[in-house]
């Protein structure tokens, strides 16, 4: 099943409920808007491309079930609860940009049955699209692997983070469908654990070798000269660094990426970002964008049992950016970009190849 999609007998988003994994594989139906907001912000749906889609139907079910007795409020009424979804995490750039999609369509549609109809089959397509991609990225990552290479990932960019099958970890899988055995070390991720809980599900489900190693342990790993390339996703890419990095491209993923980037050009490892063009963004510096600050509670608990003095203060910030130069390579459906990245180049690229 797809990690996120639409129920055509309910009427409703159908998605896979990740805060139940590794314990259990159930779905969620959010049957309306508040529910689809919840469940983003609780992460039952979630990774870039997947938040994307999830945007992208949660203006469809906006659409269906508001309604107004002219289409100029009707709209009006569609278009204050896909803000409400837009907003409901501010660092992947793919779910606003996914709900802007759809309210371009709902924008062009001159009633409420035509907005109905056609904001579904817009939300469909971006889904669709997402899939396509992610295969196109995967044949790309996959060709430098050798077969008995480690990758090492960090969080989860898989098929539960996308519409279906993932960017690093769809890298992965094309490598095993190209006939190369390419076995994985994933990173625990704390303190949601994606990695733990989501990755290694996912990659024991392909039948793919998994090794899972607490954070604290990747440093060692690389050490050891276990691994053969670090391979992650990104919620957002932004080509201007701003006053805080200056003139170059910066990618905001999962905390934690950063510090892998800089371990990996330690150890000489290749360091590779795998992502749409969709999550570039190509209107903001790295200084705009929103870091998304976490509940405190995630930290000072375990799963409901206490975890820290109740009050000490906490940091929590779920993605960090990462400068460019670290990036050996960054893979997307139109192939891969070695260091150092020609932003003008691939700016244009992304205008005129990502829309093919
Ligand atoms: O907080 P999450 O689980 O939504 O964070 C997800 C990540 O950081 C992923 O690496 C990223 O979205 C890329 S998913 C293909």
């Amino acid at each position: 099943m797809r990690t996120v999609g639409w129920d055509d007998d309910r009427d409703c988003v159908v998605m896979v409920d990740q805060t139940k994994l590794p314990t259990a594989y159930t779905t969620y139906h959010a049957e309306t808007v508040p529910e689809l907001v919840e469940s983003i912000e609780t992460l039952r749906v979630r990774g870039a491309p997947a938040l994307g889609a999830a945007g992208a139907y949660g203006v469809a079910l906006a659409a269906r079930r508001n309604d107004a007795a002219d289409v100029e409020s009707y709209r009006e009424a569609v278009r204050v609860d896909a803000e409400a979804v837009a907003d409901a995490r501010p660092t992947a750039v793919n779910l606003s940009r996914e709900v802007e999609t759809v309210l371009d369509e709902l924008r062009r549609c001159a009633t409420v049955e035509a907005a109905r109809d056609r904001t579904l089959a817009a939300a469909r397509e971006v889904a669709d699209a997402d899939v396509r991609r992610n295969e196109r990225i995967g044949e790309h990552g996959a060709t430098p692997l050798a077969d008995g290479d480690t990758v090492m990932t960090h969080c989860n960019a898989g098929a539960l983070a996308t519409v279906d099958w993932g960017t690093a970890l769809g890298v992965v899988y094309s490598a095993h469908e190209n006939g190369k055995d390419v076995d994985v070390v994933v990173n625990e991720t704390r303190p949601l654990n994606q990695g733990s809980r989501i990755t290694t599900t996912e990659l024991l489900e392909y039948g793919v070798e998994t090794t899972l190693i607490p954070d604290n342990a990747s440093g060692r790993c690389l050490q050891e000269g276990r691994v053969d390339a670090v391979v992650v996703g990104a919620d957002r890419i932004v080509l201007d660094g701003g006053e805080t990095f200056g003139d170059q491209a910066i990618v905001f993923n999962k905390v934690g990426t950063y510090k892998h980037a800089v371990l990996a050009d330690r150890h000489e490892v290749p360091f590779v970002v795998a992502a749409p063009h969709s999550t570039v963004d190509t209107e903001r510096s790295a200084d705009e964008v929103e870091i998304e600050r976490r509940d405190p509670e995630e930290l000072r608990e375990i799963y409901g049992t206490q975890n820290a003095p109740a009050d000490v203060p906490v940091y929590n910030p779920a993605f960090d950016p990462t400068p460019m130069e670290l990036v050996d390579y960054l893979v997307t459906e139109t192939g891969v970009h070695e260091q150092p990245l020609d932003r003008e180049a691939f700016a244009v690229e992304r205008g005129v190849k990502a829309a093919e």
